[in-house]
Order: C-alpha cells, then sequence, then structure tokens
C-alpha cells in the first residue's frame, strides 16, 4: 500500500518521473514533476474496470497513457500546447506500416544533412542558447531539422509524423549541456561540440528506441486537449475517476524545462509569450507572470478560512516580497478553487478523486495543501475527503506529497 506514517516516509524515487525512464513511451521526455506510473497503476487497479478516467493537468500524460495500456477509455487537459501534442503522440496506436513510414522518411532527412550544413538554417530564438549547444553542435541540429521539415512538416502542424519530432526532441536535450536530473536545472561549465555524424547517429539510435516502443497496441484510448482546467466547460462525457497532480504551490515553472523543446518545435517564438503562457497556468512564475500579481486580487470571491490564516502569515513575515509571495499563495488556491467548482460539470455521480499534491514554505511559514485543498472541496460540496502522506520530496525540509482524495457525491 502507500500509506505511509509521517515520521517513516521515505523520498520514494520509485514515486517520481525517475521510475517511468525505462517503461517505453513514458520515458521518451522527462519532465521532473511528472509523477510515476507505479502510482497511477496503484490507484486505477483499486477500480473496476472500463470506468471513464480524467486527468485536468495532463503534463506529460502519466496518468492518460498508463489508463489507456490498462484498457481504459482516459481524457487529459492541459493549457501548454506543447505538452497537449506530446501527449497525443504518447497516447497513440500505429501501425507497422507507420513505423516503417517514419523510418524511411529519417533516412531521408539525414541524407539531405551535409547539403544542408552548407546553408543557413533556421535555429531557435532561445535566450542564452550558446549555454545549451555549442555552435557546431547547433549547426548540426539545424541541418537535422530542416531535412526532417523538409521530409516531415513542421512539428506543431503535422501530428502524423509526430514520433520522429519526439526523437529530435530527446536529442535536443542529449547533446545539450543541461542536467535534466532535478527540478532546479542547471548548465555544465561547457558545452561539448557534437560531430555532425554523432548527432544524426545519435538521432538514429534514438528513433529506434522511440519506433521500439510505439508498436505495442494500446488496450483502451487517451488523447489530451486543449481545456483550461479553471473553467471546464460541460462536455458530454462524464468521467468516474480523476487522478492527477496539478502544480505545486512552490513557484516551480514547467516553461522553465520544457523551454528548449517548445522553441525547437516551434510552439514558442518570443519570450514575452512564455510569461503570457505561464500566466494561465495555476501556479506560473515565469517573467510577466509574477509582475502581473501585484495588479491582481480575488475579486472578494470567499475563499477557506484556512487560506487566508496562511496568507496573512505569509505575507507579515519580513522575507523579501512577502506580501508578492502571500498574493502568488492566494492566487494559486484561487485558482485551484475555480477548478474544483468547474470540475463537477464532467463528473459521473459518485466519482472518486485522487490529487497527488505537495505543500511548501515561504519564509518558514508551511503552506499546508492538503488542508487548503480539503476545506476548498467541502466548501464545494464535496464529500469523503481525505488525505495521507506518500513521500518526503526533500532530505533536508518538511516537504512531502500527498494523495488528496474525495468524492463527488451521488
Ligand atoms: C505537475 S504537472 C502534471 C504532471 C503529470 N502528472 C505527469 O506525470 O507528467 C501540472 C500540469 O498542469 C498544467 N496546468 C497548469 N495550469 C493549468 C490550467 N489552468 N489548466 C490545465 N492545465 C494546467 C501544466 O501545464 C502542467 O503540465
Amino acid at each position: 500500500m502507500l500509506e505511509v506514517t509521517r515520521h517513516s516516509v521515505k523520498q520514494r524515487s520509485d514515486l517520481t518521473f525517475k521510475h517511468n525512464k525505462s517503461l517505453g513511451r513514458h520515458g521518451w521526455l522527462r519532465l521532473t514533476p511528472a509523477y510515476s506510473v507505479k502510482l497511477v497503476k496503484e490507484i486505477i487497479a483499486r477500480f473496476p474496470p472500463n470506468i471513464a478516467i480524467l486527468d485536468p493537468f495532463s503534463g506529460t500524460a502519466t496518468t492518460t497513457l498508463t489508463a489507456a495500456e490498462h484498457g481504459n477509455s482516459a481524457l487529459s487537459f492541459d493549457i501548454n500546447p506543447f505538452l497537449i501534442w506530446l501527449g497525443n503522440v504518447k497516447c497513440r496506436s500505429y501501425s507497422s506500416d507507420h513505423l516503417a513510414l517514419v523510418q524511411d522518411g529519417a533516412q531521408q532527412a539525414i541524407a539531405r544533412v551535409p547539403a544542408l550544413m552548407k546553408k543557413d538554417n533556421w535555429t531557435p530564438r532561445l535566450f542564452n542558447i550558446e549555454r545549451w549547444w555549442s555552435a557546431d553542435t547547433l549547426q548540426a541540429l539545424a541541418a537535422l531539422r530542416t531535412g526532417l521539415v523538409e521530409v516531415f512538416g513542421e512539428p506543431a502542424k503535422d501530428r502524423a509524423t509526430g514520433l520522429a519530432w519526439v526523437a529530435f526532441c530527446r536529442l535536443v536535450i542529449e547533446t545539450s549541456a543541461a542536467a535534466f536530473n532535478h527540478v532546479s536545472m542547471s548548465f555544465s561549465s561547457e558545452t561539448i561540440d557534437h560531430e555532425v555524424e554523432h548527432v544524426t547517429d545519435l538521432y538514429l539510435v534514438i528513433l529506434d528506441a522511440v519506433l521500439a516502443s510505439s508498436g505495442t497496441q494500446l488496450r483502451g484510448q487517451g488523447a489530451v486537449v486543449a481545456v483550461d482546467a479553471r473553467a471546464i466547460p460541460e462536455m458530454g462525457r462524464r468521467f468516474n475517476l480523476v487522478v492527477t497532480s496539478p502544480p505545486y504551490p512552490n513557484r516551480i515553472s514547467y516553461i522553465r524545462e520544457l523551454r528548449p523543446y517548445m522553441y525547437w518545435m516551434k510552439f514558442l517564438e518570443e519570450a514575452r509569450e512564455a510569461g503570457e503562457m505561464d500566466w494561465k497556468a495555476i501556479g506560473g512564475t515565469w517573467g510577466i507572470a509574477t509582475s502581473r500579481l501585484n495588479e491582481w486580487g480575488p475579486n472578494g470571491k470567499v475563499l477557506p478560512e484556512v487560506l487566508t490564516d496562511a496568507v496573512g502569515r505569509i505575507a507579515k513575515s519580513d522575507g523579501k516580497n512577502a506580501q508578492l509571495m502571500a498574493t502568488y499563495v492566494l492566487k494559486y488556491f484561487y485558482d485551484m478553487h475555480l477548478h474544483l467548482s468547474s470540475l463537477p460539470n464532467v463528473l459521473e455521480p459518485g466519482a472518486e478523486l485522487h490529487y497527488i499534491v505537495g505543500n511548501s514554505s515561504f519564509f518558514g511559514n508551511m503552506v499546508d495543501t492538503p488542508a487548503i485543498l480539503t476545506a476548498s472541496l467541502l466548501m464545494l460540496g464535496y464529500e469523503n475527503t481525505d488525505s495521507m502522506v506518500i513521500r518526503k520530496r526533500n532530505c533536508n525540509k518538511a516537504l512531502f506529497e500527498y494523495d488528496v482524495t474525495a468524492r463527488w457525491p451521488g
């Protein structure tokens, strides 16, 4: 069982994204805030087969893919266009003809690279790009990208050949100086010069691995759609189980880690767009998203008392930007409250909810995420609320991950 008592809680890397690396499609691209397939499987296994599963915060589509592998029908929401694209590529079934077509197309693209190396190819306008790739590596990546576009079309436009682009995304990370083993991504002090032949060979190795894990047919169905979880509309479809991991109130921006993929895939072209996108993300804090908080207020909305208490304590602390951080926490839970109020539009009566979330701390003031979410759930008419610690997130601080559960009446 997942439950553990708080004093005996361990970090449990098997319950994080690290567990997914070797699990076929789940391991294609890493997003450190992704949760573990194992966790999702354990929850799904407690329910009868053929229930409909929803993940309103898709990320890398761990829930939806796990559910589709298990034989369920599942849907996820996200607001990030790259993650929506990636989730759909991961959750599709592919014929052997399709895999052969991608393999063949990749060979054609690579055959064009020597001629393309003599040209001035498009490169992304990623800030400080020289920290990510040396000039030579960048030139080789850009030539390969142009070759792939000539054969397959731009990734954001042509969804059918997504597998070739997933392999390219993995390639840009493997050849970069970024270390993606922790949420606070770091860079090596020096970039490495990768010869063009090495770049194209590595691309083929990665593509082989991606294609090898794409052949298995999914038993169920999964898809990811663009829906803002703060305003879920009625969709003519309802779900029996919600398994999700929303952002945590800890100022981590998914955009930060996703930037290289998003720029190379042209889901992002200007730095300003990243801040705009993060303003829509719950807990988003990139660029303009933080400065906008100064003008933001909850507009008289009645929110749980336990939240207003926590926000008051943070605002009174003597840390730098204490008021701004208090507003950040308030906006995070305000957005989660909006989410939980629109969720019943897609819930079957009796639906069960599992929210994997973390607590946080601002200037020594603990933000008790499970208690605040539980208060929101109860205010909004959910019942059977509960929460349990599932793992410790950090070796020094009292930061934990919880499974917050509830039931929609019916
Ligand atoms: C913690 S991640 C989910 C990780 C996921 N469980 C996985 O395994 O990859 C949270 C996700 O919520 C998405 N998100 C943030 N605000 C959102 C909103 N308003 N509507 C829908 N999705 C949102 C983010 O883009 C991010 O992908």
